[in-house]
């Protein structure tokens, strides 16, 4: 059964910045459909409650009846909250607004950071035999975001290419670091990547240079252009590989996602 070399389990990241608006979804979208143009087999859990990931691969607001918070409140099989896609080998669990609501009816249960943890190890997920499993988080540093870590194997950072970038940083990575010292030691940084990357920004060479001095090996070679493509995609419902297949967004989440699933055999 199965390809040898497939490892075991899906590897399973949170894609995640507390500031708005940086690319957290427009990097879970494209770099999944990068992966699964290179035949990987991918889930996408929306856990932000403005849905954004979910609007961008179609899921109709109206065919929303389960959702993460359901995966997360409800005592639901993993199954029935899982969507198809039009891309063969992609999935997302959709998100609402219901999720807004979470991180407080999540408070008063004692394994409220698990929640999402204990979800996605539910068996029955394993016959869609996924190499990944991508976790689009909201714009905070909430019991939401907590549970995506606690649940990952590794943390994926966007950083926009812009001043101040870095500021929030400090402590994106403090919280990691207390994630890893309480509920899951395995967690790993898996890259910093730089997006909306403006070539004749000097500001944006000066945010890539402060980010590799300051990172090192943690920032991603790729950085991903500012990129009109990328923009117009998700109103078209499509990830921008197959909006504008040879458009320099494309080329770049392509890249982005070799270098990342080389980053994992490193590991
Ligand atoms: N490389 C890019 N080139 C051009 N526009 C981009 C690029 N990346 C993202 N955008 C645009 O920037 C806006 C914010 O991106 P996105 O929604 O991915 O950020 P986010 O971090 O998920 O936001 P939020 O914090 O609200 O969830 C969107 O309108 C998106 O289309
Ligand atoms: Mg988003």
């Amino acid at each position: 059964m199965g390809d040898p070399t497939r490892p075991k389990g899906p590897e399973i990241v949170a894609i995640a910045n507390q500031k708005g608006g940086v690319g957290k979804t427009t990097t879970t979208i494209n770099l999944a459909a990068a992966l699964v143009e290179q035949g990987c087999r991918v889930l996408v859990v929306d856990l932000d409650p403005q849905g954004n990931a979910s609007t961008g691969f179609g899921v109709d607001p109206s065919a929303r009846d389960l959702t993460t918070y359901d995966l997360l409140l409800g005592d639901v099989d993993i199954r029935e909250t899982i969507q198809s896609t039009d891309s063969k080998g992609l999935w997302v669990i959709p998100a609402n607004a219901d999720l807004s609501s979470a991180d407080i009816e999540m408070i008063s249960n004692e394994k409220r950071s698990f929640l999402l943890r204990d979800a996605l190890r539910q068996r029955t997920l394993d016959a869609y035999e996924l190499d990944y499993i991508l976790i689009d988080c909201p714009p905070s540093l909430s019991l939401l975001t907590v549970n995506a870590m606690v649940a990952s194997d590794s943390v994926l950072v966007p950083l926009q290419s812009e001043f101040f970038a870095l500021e929030g940083l400090t402590q994106l990575i403090m919280t990691v670091r207390e994630v890893r010292q309480s509920a899951n030691p395995h967690l790993r940084i898996a890259g910093i990547v730089l997006t909306m990357y403006d070539q004749r920004n000097n500001l944006s060479k000066q945010v890539e240079a402060d980010a590799r001095e300051n990172l090192g090996e943690l920032v991603f070679k790729t950085v991903i252009p500012r990129n009109v493509r990328i923009s117009e995609a998700p109103s078209y419902a499509l990830s921008v590989l197959s909006y504008d297949p040879t458009s320099k967004g494309s080329v770049a989440y392509r890249s982005l996602a070799k270098e990342f699933v080389g980053k994992r055999g490193q590991s």
